[in-house]
């Protein structure tokens, strides 16, 4: 007998738009078709008049994570939370790699600090800062554990995080070895590291100049660099952030030559442009790669109406306004980062319901794809014997974000006063509903840990 059934609604994948009913079973989506008769026992829930997609899977977070001086403000309880009141019902995180210790035992490391706290499943891409021949070894291992993908940073050398292009094509040789993929963070850190000196001796230190120090140049170099390496070595490549014109250009030439290059950006970019950075509170849009101008903000849109950018994911590592204020009268003091995680399957649904995209290209930007690219077999659709990870949407609601109304750790939203037509009224992971009507419902400790499949 089945356990849940969802009537009525209109169900969105990526691939189509149909009404129907779907039944849960043991969290899984049991049967779906056009009329489910129901006996007494099953819950019923009437989403007439409302969308049911696929919950969000946000493959790029950064919870409770050490950096910028301090640690990224939403705990893995905050964040996941958050994630549930905004549609996404797995989030990935970064463990990174301490100098010395292995891929596995990191991610265990992070496993501990999350299995408490997590409100949605979780996986993890592993950053790796120190490749030595013991974590190459490793790389099968970690694959077959269920971590297929790695990071890594091409800028951060002071953090200790940056890697070399020589690490950076051992790690792409491997990988492709594997089954595994390699993700990277693309700027050219020594040309950002004269830029920002110049600015400091000539006492530029607003938050325009964090901007000014990466501009779109900056990034557009590393995008290249990393996809030739890839190309050479004929490896996948996953290209993280996103964010300037030159690199969509540069990413659609390779997969034109039939190279496996994938991009994914953020609604950061999406919707803001640079002017944030002359705002009084510029600093609190600093990120890196900063968000850049209206043509580049373009060129994302199209590179998502093309299919050249696969996913959108968030890159969500908030800080709090008294530590982005660390940064008031220096751009260089500001830690990096900025929310989105209850933001960005909203606001993407939101521009559908505009008629910017259709509500099945946002299906596969935040949940089909990224559920292929990084191995999560039972995630991104709607379809039996999937994990019955919903999202009933309202198309009706006018929405005005307000930090109030958001229900992660942090104390500010860069989202604060954006008006997005309709908005998510229940979540489901696994078939129980973590968030309804504005409420969060789920428990920590609920979130699984999921087993990822050998990538390509
Ligand atoms: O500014 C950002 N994006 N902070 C998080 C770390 C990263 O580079 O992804
Ligand atoms: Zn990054
Ligand atoms: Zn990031």
């Amino acid at each position: 007998m089945l356990d849940l059934v969802i009537k009525n609604g209109t169900i969105v994948t990526a691939y189509e738009t149909y009404k129907g009913d779907i039944g849960i079973k043991d969290g899984k989506i049991e049967v779906i078709a056009s009329n489910i008769s129901c006996c007494e026992n099953i819950i019923i829930i009437d989403a007439s008049g409302k969308l049911i997609l696929p919950g969000a899977l946000d493959v790029h977070t950064h919870l409770q994570m050490p950096f910028g001086g301090t640690v990224s403000a939403d705990s893995y309880e905050g964040g996941t939370r958050a994630a549930a009141c905004g549609g996404v019902t797995t989030v990935f995180d970064f463990a990174i790699q301490k100098k010395g210790k292995g891929i596995i035992e990191t991610a265990e490391e992070r496993k501990s600090l999350c299995e408490p706290q997590a409100c949605v499943d979780y996986a993890f891409h592993v950053a790796i800062t120190d490749l030595t021949d013991e974590v190459l070894d490793e790389f099968e291992r970690a694959v077959e554990y269920g971590v297929p993908s790695f990071k890594l940073f091409m800028v951060y050398k002071k953090e200790g995080l940056m890697v070399s292009d020589g690490v950076l094509c051992k790690a792409l040789e491997r990988s492709k070895e594997v089954g595994s993929m390699i993700s990277v963070h693309a700027e050219n850190p020594d040309v950002i590291d004269e830029r920002i000196n110049k600015f400091l001796r000539e006492g530029k230190k607003s938050a325009w100049y964090h901007y000014e120090s990466r501009p779109e140049f900056v990034e557009a170099e590393a995008d290249k660099r990393a996809i030739h390496w890839a190309k050479a070595i004929n490896a996948p490549l996953y290209i993280v952030h996103l964010a300037n014109k030159e690199g969509v250009e540069e990413v659609k030439r390779a997969q034109d030559e039939g190279y496996k290059i994938y991009a994914e950006t953020c609604p950061q970019y999406l919707h803001f442009t640079n002017e944030v950075y002359k705002r009084e509170d510029g600093r609190n849009f600093v990120c890196s790669p900063p968000i850049k101008g209206e043509e580049s903000q373009e060129a994302l849109w199209k590179g998502i109406d093309l299919g050249v950018i696969s996913t959108v994911a968030t890159d969500h590592c908030p800080f709090q306004a008294y530590e982005k204020d660390w940064g008031k009268d220096d751009f260089t003091k500001i830690p990096n980062g900025c929310m989105g995680i209850e933001n960005m399957y909203p606001y993407l649904l939101s521009e559908a319901n505009k008629g910017r995209l259709s509500f099945n290209k946002v299906v596969a930007l935040c949940s089909t794809n990224p559920a292929k690219i990084f191995g999560c077999s039972s995630k991104g659709n709607i379809a039996c014997g999937y994990d019955a990870d919903l999202v009933i949407y309202d198309p009706e609601i006018n929405f005005i974000v307000t930090n109030e109304k958001m229900h992660s750790d942090v104390d500010h939203t860069i989202w604060e006063g954006v008006k997005l037509n309709g908005y998510p009224i229940m979540t489901l992971l696994r078939g129980n509903v973590v968030f309804k009507d504005g409420e969060f419902l789920g428990n920590p400790g609920m979130g699984q840990f999921i087993k990822r499949d050998r990538l390509n």
